[in-house]
């Protein structure tokens, strides 16, 4: 339907080629939508404003398609020219979403266009920390939501598969004799954290580290091994954190698997100037511009000839960009805000390096840090709160706030997605303290808050005995005129999420909370209309069982955007 562009439409007519908005005002009194072009023309024209505005609207109110849309313009305060949509334009908004399950009109902002989400990849042998349960659940959102704009997406985890410290855990492996294949993850972290302090006392220790780690990059069939059985008892308990979450990745590629690559990205690098000598043998990049240095320098070759996480990832995009399953026009990392200072420098690199990159988007989606009230949940040293007990306490947890018996498969989805949601619900940087009261709340912005919601509305569908209510067709017959109530829920579920809006900014924005935030807001309107208006027995019943059915889509299909479930009963 795209009420706004039909709005902008008739302002450009008029103006063409002129910058201005159209925005919803933030009362909402004062309309549907309001423009600023008046102001932003006023000058240019060496107008007042206010005249000009006025000017306006006597304009577009001849363009007849406009006319159709809305009931009312006003001009406003300095200048603004605000809209009225009709209640029958409102209510075909809503048979339309009611057509597609309650998901917005095809976006397509991104149709034609390919993005890669590079986000959980946790590190081989050392545990899942809270940090990639974090990448994990807002990487997958932001996939969800650029694949709703009409766009390709992959994913791919980029595990951290490769580095010196495979030396120390193979060191430590050959000279306990330990078998590795029946060790979990936490043993195997903290058989690097020993191995790692006794290096301290004993330094011959690092010389053995070192050669194990030589003896693996040769392809040497101990180390090899080892190293092997590391990746499967990781990814074996990995694949369960996946499994629960309900996350799948199309590619895997860790970092060792560019490592043939090196020699090229490095020779390219020194032989283009991009990189240079550094003390001691090392090859390092310098960031400079008009002799001043506005980044430190990065280092993608140590003294000791072995490569870094830098090096790795810049091998990485040359793959992505010569790879036809990954080539993409937008590349979004989902990584914690510490690795701010390494984007900078890949991306800033790969500009220097590769000219064809230069078309392409790349995005460093950071997150904060995640807490527990007891304190830090992950720590360099290893100390790290078991996430498996976050997640598996999640069902319990959930449990004792349904108000109905339910079964375990429902105790788990609103248990996982109360750590959903309240992960999305606000923006990725924020730090903050992990809270059950607050993640499971049953007032507030919470996952189990609008799986309620929804439960509730499907409670209404079913006493007016609706079934199959795709087949059916709502509104009333004759003029519609919509109450206060119905007016509010049915503006923010058409302009809000039916026309785009939602899933768009937040996919613009790399925002998911911005999803959280309508959604929650669709949740009090629809409270608001439904405890002050009977929606069976009375003569609006039809209109008002389509706000029900449409509020319940929408929640629906937003939770899904989250990769959040709902539930039949709570
Ligand atoms: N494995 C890294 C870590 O845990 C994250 C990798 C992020 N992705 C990337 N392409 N560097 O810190």
């Amino acid at each position: 339907m795209k009420i706004k562009e039909t709005i902008q439409k008739a302002i450009k007519e008029i103006f063409e080629g002129h910058n201005f908005s159209v925005d919803h005002p933030g009362d909402e009194k004062m309309g549907d939508y309001a423009t600023n072009i008046a102001m932003v023309m006023a000058k240019t024209l060496g107008k007042n404003p206010r005249e000009l505005a006025n000017e306006v609207v006597e304009k577009i109110n001849k363009n007849e398609r406009l006319m159709e849309v809305v009931e009312k313009i006003e001009v406003a305060g300095p200048g603004f020219i605000n809209f009225w949509i009709k209640d029958e334009v409102l209510i075909e908004g809503l048979n339309e979403m009611l057509q597609k399950d309650g998901h917005c009109a095809d976006s397509e902002f991104m149709s034609g266009k390919r993005v890669l989400v590079d986000y959980s990849s946790p590190n081989i042998a050392k545990r899942f920390s809270v940090g990639h349960l974090r990448s994990t659940i807002i990487g997958q959102a932001l996939m969800n939501l650029y694949r709703h704009c009409g766009a390709e997406v992959t994913n791919d985890n980029h595990l951290g598969d490769w580095g010196t410290q495979f030396g120390m855990i193979i060191a430590a492996v050959e000279d306990y004799s330990l078998d590795v294949s029946s060790m979990l993850v936490s043993d195997l972290e903290t058989l690097y954290v020993d191995f790692n302090k006794k290096i301290e006392e004993d330094p011959e220790l690092k010389d053995k580290a070192r050669e194990a780690f030589a003896r693996l990059e040769k392809g040497d069939e101990s180390a090899r091994k080892i190293w092997k059985q590391c990746i499967d008892v990781s990814m074996k308990e990995f694949e369960v954190i996946y499994k629960k979450l309900g996350v799948k990745f199309d590619h895997q590629y860790g970092e060792s698997s560019y490592e043939h690559m090196m020699p090229e990205i490095i020779k390219d690098a020194v032989e283009s100037g991009v990189a240079e000598p550094g003390e001691g043998g090392a090859i390092i990049v310098k960031f400079e511009k008009d002799g001043k240095e506005y980044m430190p320098p990065a280092m993608i070759q140590k003294s000791n000839g072995t490569t870094t996480y830098i090096t790795r990832d810049l091998a990485t995009i040359r793959k992505r960009l010569d790879d036809s399953e990954l080539k993409s026009d937008l590349y979004i990392y989902e990584v914690g805000a510490e690795q701010t200072l390494h984007f900078r420098q890949v991306f800033d690199i790969v500009k220097k390096l590769w000219n064809e990159a230069g078309d392409v988007q790349y995005k460093h989606v950071a997150h904060g840090m995640m807490t527990l009230p007891e304190g830090k949940m992950s720590t360099r040293k290893g100390r790290t709160v078991k996430l498996e007990e976050l997640l598996d306490r999640a069902g319990e947890e959930a449990r004792a706030i349904a108000k109905e018996r339910v079964s375990e498969e429902i105790s788990e989805k609103i248990g996982l997605g109360a750590v959903k949601y309240n992960e999305l619900r606000r923006s990725p940087e924020s730090d903050y303290v992990f809270r059950w009261e607050e993640a499971l709340s049953m007032e507030g912005n919470s996952g189990p808050y609008l799986q309620y919601v929804y439960v509730r509305t499907k409670g209404v569908l079913e006493k007016a005995g609706i079934d199959g209510v795709r087949s059916l067709h709502y509104g009333r017959d004759g003029e519609v005129m919509l109450n206060e109530d119905e007016k509010k829920l049915a503006r923010w579920l058409v302009l809000r999420i039916g026309e785009g809006e939602m899933v768009e900014s937040a996919a613009k924005n790399y925002a998911p909370h911005l999803v959280c935030q309508t959604l929650f807001e669709l949740a009090q309107k629809f409270n608001g209309f439904y405890d002050r208006n009977r929606v069976i027995g009375v003569p609006e019943e039809n209109m008002r069982l389509l706000l029900v059915v449409v509020t319940g889509l929408a929640i629906k299909s937003g939770l899904e955007l989250l990769g959040i479930e709902t539930v039949d009963k709570m």
